[in-house]
């Protein structure tokens, strides 16, 4: 029996680390999977899509930059991926309509609250950035019982934008948006949104945000240290942690929603950690 095939889009992709995780939770769980890496055109990814199911695909992750065509292009939308405006999961349905769905805010909320052991209930949260990561991660955030969250973005008006746009979810939320010069005093959990560190930069917010008990989480990985996080040691912070764990979490929960049945995570974060 040939193996059901899945597949991560994206331009480009060789980096992607999906095609690793999925084979990982394939091996764990014995579930007949074999996983790909596709580069789509910039001009076709509706084109890569539709091939794709059209020879027997069952499901497709999708990643940077097509992660709002895969909204567009979706026939139905699951509750989550509907406000995230971005989609990173595909699949068909009984149907076969094409459903979009957003498990990027289930992976970083279970890789705080689970992995990292982070109660985010009654708590102070400080999110950077106001472009699609954040957007994609702030309903689940809003769900797990914050006191109050803020969101900072080097434009304040686009901070502004996503503060109306779940504002109706926000009820007991002190929900507020605003540049860099925050409130400088610490706060219980910071989420490093934005892609400065792409560039080498950093927010420029005050050190005083940062208390010791501050807890810090950076949405992108790398080998080493990320340019936030060193910035949040260096200013006193224990407790920092980088995306690799949202980054399984969120396959987990795509394999979950393909196959029914949850991959644990903790021995693949372990692999990854040491390819
Ligand atoms: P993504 O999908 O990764 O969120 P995006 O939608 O392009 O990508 O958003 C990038 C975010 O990083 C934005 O919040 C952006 O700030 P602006 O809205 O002001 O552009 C933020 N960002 C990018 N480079 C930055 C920098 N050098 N300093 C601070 N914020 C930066």
């Amino acid at each position: 029996m040939n193996n059901d095939l899945y597949a991560v889009v994206g331009n480009p992709i060789s980096h992607s680390k999906s095609p690793r995780i999925h084979s990982l939770f394939a091996r764990q769980t014995g579930e007949l999977v074999e996983y790909t890496a596709i580069q789509a055109p910039l001009d076709d990814f509706a084109g890569t899509v539709r091939n794709f199911f059209a020879r027997g695909g069952q499901g497709l992750n999708v990643t940077v930059p097509f992660k709002e065509q895969a909204w567009s292009l979706a026939e139905r939308r699951t509750p989550e991926a509907e406000k995230a405006g971005a989609a990173n999961t595909l699949y068909r349905d009984g149907e076969g309509l094409l459903i979009a769905d957003n498990t990027d805010g289930k992976g970083l909320v279970t890789d705080l609250t689970r992995n990292h052991n982070v109660n985010l209930l009654g708590k102070r949260l400080l999110l950077l950035g106001a472009g699609g990561a954040v957007r994609g991660v702030l309903g689940p955030l809003m769900a797990s019982g914050p006191a109050a969250i803020t969101v900072a973005n080097r434009t304040v008006s686009k901070a502004q934008v996503l503060v109306e746009l779940f504002r109706d979810e926000a009820a007991g939320v002190a929900f507020e948006a605003c540049g860099f010069a925050v409130p400088a005093e610490p706060f219980d959990v910071i989420i490093n949104g934005t892609s400065a560190s792409l560039q080498g930069d950093l927010p420029p917010l005050s050190p005083n945000v940062i208390g010791a008990d501050t807890v810090v989480y950076d949405m992108m990985y790398s080998l080493t240290t990320t340019t936030f996080n060193q910035w949040a040691l260096d200013q006193g912070a224990h407790r920092v942690y980088d995306g690799l764990g949202m980054l399984v979490e969120q396959a987990a929960e795509a394999f979950r929603i393909w196959r029914g049945i949850r991959p644990q995570t903790s021995a693949v974060m372990d692999e990854l950690r040491n390819d």
